[in-house]
């Protein structure tokens, strides 16, 4: 006999009636309607939102090499023009745009690492995370749906009731639908405004609440006399918070520098440096709380998650976070700042925003001269270490340009209170990465090969 009672999505309404939530093992009761999927294409395929997902796991069709692929007019920094060009591996394709590079497509999940699966994309494909789904199946009620990660990343993850969003257009305007490795949230992605905490490859910050108890009560008390319209205001608050969320993360990220370095028997001297860094990003993040605050929104951090912070601190995994956090992270962090500072037409903003922006670029030399010293001390890591930030530098050069998230109309009177648009955030980054990462990259590999047994190559 079959009900007709729907028990999965009454079970579930229950017991959120009762305010006790789902319960253990009651999240398999979720119920998730993806409204007119489309048909699956290599086991691939869209709800009406847009949202994709994967019904089934079929093999992808791949048509490599595909004619008319020319990237002649890139940077090149791999030697591909066409997919031919692309042979160290099976199934080779290169990635034409601003940066031209080789990568190689898989067939099925197997040819991806473990917690990745292979997602189709027409004629080429790519290995991408998976967090706790590869298919529908194994989300019961759900879908095994994609999602955005922090600085432009991608992977698939189960819908659930935790998420707040789905698309971005389940947020309000200039937020996008972001993943933090857990659930799906409405916010900016910032990407990186101070030195980002990684924890297993995700960016974590606190979640915020209703407070001020980080709130710097002397900074910039004459914003709240400002005249801003409501969607400059809004912006500017959402910013601000963001902002404050990263340099509260921050603190977190320093301290566990501090014990990485230590860890690794680091000279005084850098860990010294470390925990003035931290201080320093304690006090980033009080100017972020106390200016949101002076723009309305009164909030503080509530508890951050640093389980796992600490699982893996092999001398390849502290290079690995520090690289990505400092010196990646921190320069481009830093170079926003200081465009921030420029762009602000308050003098005592602009000033404060100035100091944050000296304090992030020291913070970005020092992770420089801490991986140095870790180089000099394990050479055989460093031919690792070049090619992650070869890797890193050309994919975030060929990100395409995501749609302009600030609407035009606000977009200089936010820029006057130091909140940079989705265009000139990315063009920031990417002449921090072309004029500052790359080249001190390549300083610093030559002053290894030119010491040591490390072979002189570039970035
Ligand atoms: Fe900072
Ligand atoms: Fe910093």
């Amino acid at each position: 006999m079959q009900l007709k009672l729907p028990i999965a999505a009454f079970s579930t309404t229950f017991l959120l009636s009762l305010g006790w939530g789902l319960g253990c093992g009651a999240s398999s009761e979720l119920s998730f309607e993806c409204k007119d999927s489309t048909q699956p294409d290599q086991g691939f395929a869209s709800c009406e939102s847009g949202l994709k997902h994967r019904p089934e796991i079929v093999a992808c069709q791949l048509a490599l090499p595909r004619p008319g692929i020319d990237c002649g007019g890139g940077f090149d920094p791999s030697g591909c023009n066409t997919d031919s060009d692309c042979t160290e591996a099976p199934n080779g394709y290169c990635v034409s745009g601003q940066v031209c590079y080789c990568t190689y497509a898989c067939k099925t999940d197997a040819d991806c690492a473990d917690g990745q699966l292979c997602e189709c994309r027409g004629s080429v494909s790519a290995c991408v995370p998976a967090a706790g789904c590869k298919v529908d199946a194994d989300c019961p009620g759900s879908i095994c749906a994609t999602h955005l990660t922090e600085c432009g990343g991608t992977g698939y993850s189960c819908v659930t009731d935790a998420d707040d969003c789905t698309t971005n257009a389940d947020c309000k305007q200039g937020q996008q639908c972001l993943y933090n490795g857990s659930r799906r949230y409405c916010g900016v992605d910032t990407c990186v405004e101070g030195r980002p905490f990684y924890v297993d490859g995700h960016i974590r910050t606190a979640p915020l609440e209703a407070g001020a108890s980080w709130s710097d009560r002397d900074v910039c008390r004459h914003l709240e006399t400002l005249d801003l319209t409501p969607g400059v205001r809004q912006l500017a608050q959402d910013h601000y918070l963001e902002m404050a969320a990263m340099e509260h993360a921050s603190v977190a990220a320093f301290a566990r520098f501090t014990l990485q370095l230590m860890s690794l028997g680091a000279p005084a001297n850098l860990v010294d440096e470390s925990q003035k860094a931290l201080a320093d990003e304690l006090r980033h993040a009080r100017l972020a709380f106390g200016i949101a605050e002076r723009l309305g929104v009164a909030r503080q951090p509530a508890k951050l998650d640093v389980s796992h912070a600490l699982d893996d601190q092999s001398p390849w995994n502290i290079l690995h976070t520090t690289l990505m956090e400092g010196c990646i992270g921190e320069t481009i962090a830093a170079a926003r700042m200081l465009e921030a500072s420029l762009l602000a037409t308050d003098s005592r903003l602009s000033a404060a925003l100035a100091q944050v922006a000296e304090d992030e670029t020291r913070h970005a030399t020092l992770a420089w001269r801490s991986v140095a010293w870790l180089l000099r001390r394990n050479p055989e890591l460093a031919e690792p270490a070049r090619q992650l930030l070869a890797r890193t530098v050309a994919a975030q050069l060929a990100e395409p340009a995501e749609s302009e998230s600030m609407p035009r109309e606000v977009q200089p009177h936010a820029e006057q209170l130091g909140v940079l648009s989705d265009a000139r955030g990315r063009l920031v980054a990417h002449e921090a990465l072309r004029h500052i990462v790359r080249p001190t990259a390549n300083a610093l590999f030559s002053r290894l090969s030119a010491a040591g047994p490390v072979q002189a190559a570039t970035v």
